[in-house]
């Protein structure tokens, strides 16, 4: 059978991958030593997922790990999605100019959302010539090709694309973790938030097909993982542009019946999208973890509609309690802003409103930041800096208070957990995780680590609880 275009370019990044091994076994004999990577990764689960990719290209090619930003290829994968992150990134490169001057054969690469933004990238080649590649979101795969262009022409290797309609499946990927692991189910968002820049940064809405994402999963679960996270800026609106157009509910179906697979997760789901049929299948599956990550924003329907997100305080509510009454020991999770340009007092009592009548399990709450080139950028802030700031005080406050009631409500209980370490504040415990999302720490030793425990949730701590194993 001929090969399509996005198996000759994986056919093609595989074989620059082992020129590559052999050049850099040259260079590290040379020095005789091996050849190190640190690999930073800032941002969303996304990224977190490209950054295995990227290891893994690393690894293939010779590189061995190492968390000292002294190595010898230093790559550091951003996030855009608030201005804060970006001023990170600019104060870490600089502090990165110390390591080169000493070891000359450092290279060190950017990559990642804050890179799909020309003013970003102009400032870098400007004022951080000590950087060596860079390249955006859509051309991970291409790693090996962009270091081989370094090495062949010594000059700063820029590689950025607006866009793409190719997804290139089957090159390597180094696992953080043995049992769990995030497969990409779909790229992009074609959603435009009036506040949110991801849409600009990674591009329009591409589904993988249902027999890629099948496969991998097999072959993930054949290698030791029994947990996968689906990935995609908004699973609900999955296999909608696919020749064959299958449905995210369709999708976790066919994801269910692999043998050996036992938690499916999710991440992350538009309400406006949100089908009673997801629902359904949520509610009659055995694998779906009991957690939905549900983003809210704001809970004034002006507001809403001003964000461009399609649903109104109403019919949020609605879906939530919906959700709540088909599956009801679900755990109900949520984004949400506050000093969005518009939002005056009113709306923000409204966003409390929502808040108290769902009680969600933990949210995740943002101030506001402007980002250049979306739509509210160019509208008037009708709040204080002041105001903001007190507005997310109090909804901190009201979401701690009400996490931590929601999430005690299975003290006592006798519940599954997978051992996902050692505790990292005290080694004599192991963190596990129960299926609503929440952590349990409880005594026990690295063996059981990747294994189920029935742990007994002994103490709630508010956020997390303290158990023991059940024998
Ligand atoms: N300012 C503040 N928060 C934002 N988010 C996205 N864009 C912005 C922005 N410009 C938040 C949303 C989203 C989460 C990943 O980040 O709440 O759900
Ligand atoms: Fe941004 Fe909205 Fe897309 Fe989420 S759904 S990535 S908030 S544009």
């Amino acid at each position: 059978m001929e090969m399509s275009k996005s198996e000759l370019e994986a056919q093609k990044q595989k074989e620059i991958m082992e020129r590559l091994k052999i050049r850099l076994a040259k260079t590290s004999e040379e020095l005789g030593r091996p050849l190190t990577y640190c690999s930073l990764c800032f941002g969303c689960q996304m990224n977190a997922k490209d950054s295995e990719k990227l290891e893994g290209i690393l690894e293939t090619i010779g590189y061995v790990k190492t968390d000292s930003e002294d190595a010898d290829f230093l790559i550091m994968n951003t996030c855009t999605v608030r201005e804060n992150a970006n001023l990170r990134v600019y104060g870490r490169l600089g502090q990165l100019k110390k390591y080169k001057k000493k070891n000359p054969h450092m290279l060190i690469a950017i990559c990642g959302c804050m890179m799909q933004e020309s003013l970003v990238v102009e400032k870098i080649c400007q004022s951080y010539r000590h950087v060596d590649i860079i390249f955006g979101t859509h051309n991970v795969f291409k790693l090996a090709e962009l270091i081989e262009q370094k090495l062949n022409t010594n000059k700063m290797v820029i590689d950025i694309w607006d866009g793409t309609s190719e997804i290139v499946e089957d090159l390597p990927s180094e696992r953080k973790y043995d049992f769990k692991c995030g497969v990409n189910i779909m790229f992009g968002c074609n959603n435009f938030c009036t506040y949110c820049i991801v849409p600009y940064v990674r591009g329009r809405e591409r589904s993988r097909k249902p027999e890629d994402i099948i496969a991998e999963i097999k072959e993930l679960v054949a290698d030791g993982v029994s947990e996968v996270m689906l990935l995609g800026q908004n699973v609900n609106s999955y296999g909608k542009n696919l020749d064959e157009p299958v449905t995210f509910a369709k999708l976790l179906e066919m994801v269910e019946e692999i043998e050996g697979l036992k938690r499916i997760r999710f991440m992350t789901s538009h309400p406006k999208d949100l089908s009673d049929e997801l629902i359904e299948v949520m509610a009659k599956s055995q694998k779906i973890c009991k957690h939905l990550h549900l983003p809210m924003q704001s809970g004034s329907s002006k507001v809403l509609k001003d964000m461009n997100r399609n649903y109104t305080k109403e019919s949020y509510l609605e879906l939530a309690y919906k959700i709540k009454k088909a599956i009801p020991d679900i755990s109900l999770t949520t984004d949400i802003i506050v000093g969005f340009p518009t939002e005056t007092e009113e709306d923000f009592q409204e966003t409390l409103d929502v808040v108290r009548k769902v009680r969600f399990d933990s949210a995740f709450t943002f101030i506001y930041s402007r980002r250049t080139g979306t739509p509210a950028a160019k509208m008037e802030c009708v709040a204080t800096e002041e105001e903001i700031k007190d507005h997310f005080n109090r909804l901190l406050k009201e979401v701690q208070e009400i996490s931590k009631e929601t999430c005690s409500k299975d003290q006592g209980k006798i519940m599954e957990v997978l051992v996902e370490g050692p505790d990292e504040q005290d080694d004599r415990l192991l963190t596990g995780r129960l299926s609503n999302n929440i952590l349990v720490h409880f005594p026990g030793t690295a063996d059981l680590i990747g294994t189920y425990q029935n742990v007994k949730l002994i103490e709630s701590k508010g956020f997390y609880y303290i158990g023991e194993r059940c024998q």
